[in-house]
């Protein structure tokens, strides 16, 4: 009887020796759905990820849903067969979720949002987004064009994926301000599906469109991949960007800092690369102890302009 009560104990022990070895390791999986590469943005966000992951001892499974929404519904539920710890999704677009999150919310898998919100009514579905304020950054970049030009601008628009959160957003908060300035106008705008051919592409047809370009005061970018696009489109149409077409975008990646630093960009909107940190943090203290984090832990979106580009492109370069 002793004896076997003394195994049991020893079992016991054994049992908790090790489940507190993988916590204290922190040997959780978790598998990411992320949208693709189709950013530099996109290509940090990714390899911050890991970065961030590996300083945790997490084991990240990263799925390149190559932009589409079909992938990464398959990329979650073959997550939820393997039976991960948690679920990271960038969501390519905002509508159309309910249903896989659903199977993962059945099988106990917290889910988190990285960097792009979604369209539910089911907040249940989801443990947090970590995301940044993505009409908030649109309203700063038009209101900094609305001031550098008295309110009286052309604009042209390259907008981000067809219903993406960001691409919603940022094109929401931008309008708010032009229909504030009765002087700015959008005079063309299109997706360029946040990547730089398609943005280099679409400005073309807009500088055909508008005389040459000769009819455009601004570009405004909803991130710098496309800005970097429409930048090479004006050079060619013999135009000078940041000077003749001023160029407002977002994001913060090095090679808008260098076109800023080289006089052809003029502000860009930062978002960290760096969702994945408080994702893991917010985990970490719910699989602890239950702590449920915020439904939406926000990262911080600072306007950068050309007077410290050089010092921002160096303190970036080696990141992306
Ligand atoms: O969701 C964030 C956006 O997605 C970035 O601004 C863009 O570069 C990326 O593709």
């Amino acid at each position: 009887m002793k004896a076997r009560h003394l195994l049991t104990t020893i079992g016991m022990a054994a049992l908790m020796l090790s489940s507190g070895a993988a916590y204290a390791q922190n040997k959780m999986t978790i598998g990411f759905s992320q949208v693709g590469s189709e950013s530099g943005w996109r290509a940090a966000e990714t390899k911050v990820s890991k970065i961030e992951a590996e300083k945790r001892g997490v084991d990240l499974k990263i799925s390149d849903a190559q932009q589409k929404q079909e992938n990464q519904i398959r990329a979650v539920r073959s997550f939820i067969a393997q039976g991960v710890d948690a679920i990271f999704i960038a969501p390519v677009v905002s509508t159309g979720w309910d249903a896989v999150l659903k199977e993962a919310k059945d099988a106990k898998i917290p889910v988190v949002l990285l960097d792009r919100s979604i369209d539910t009514k089911d907040e249940s579905l989801y443990l947090t987004a970590v995301t940044s304020d993505t009409v908030y950054e649109g309203k700063v970049a038009g209101e900094w064009l609305a001031k550098e030009t008295g309110g009286k601008c052309n604009v042209v628009e390259l907008q981000g994926t067809v219903g993406s959160s960001p691409a919603i957003n940022r094109k929401k908060g931008f309008d708010q301000v032009v229909a504030a300035n009765p002087g700015m106008k959008i005079v063309r705008t299109q997706s360029g599906d946040f990547t730089r051919t398609k943005g280099k592409e679409v400005m073309e047809s807009f500088i055909k469109a508008e005389g040459g370009g000769k009819n455009i005061c601004a570009v405004y970018a909803h991130n710098d991949d496309m800005a970097i696009g429409a930048i090479q489109a004006i050079k060619e149409a013999g135009l000078k960007p940041g000077k003749d077409i001023k160029i407002v975008s977002i994001d913060g990646v090095p090679d808008i800092f260098k076109a800023m630093s080289d006089g052809e960009a003029n502000v860009t909107v930062e978002l960290t690369p760096n969702m994945a940190g408080p994702a893991l943090d917010a985990l970490a203290a719910f699989k602890k102890d239950g702590t449920a984090p915020k439904k939406w832990i926000q990262t911080e979106s600072k306007v950068f302009t050309p007077e410290t580009a050089k010092a921002e492109y160096d303190k970036r370069k080696d990141l992306y």
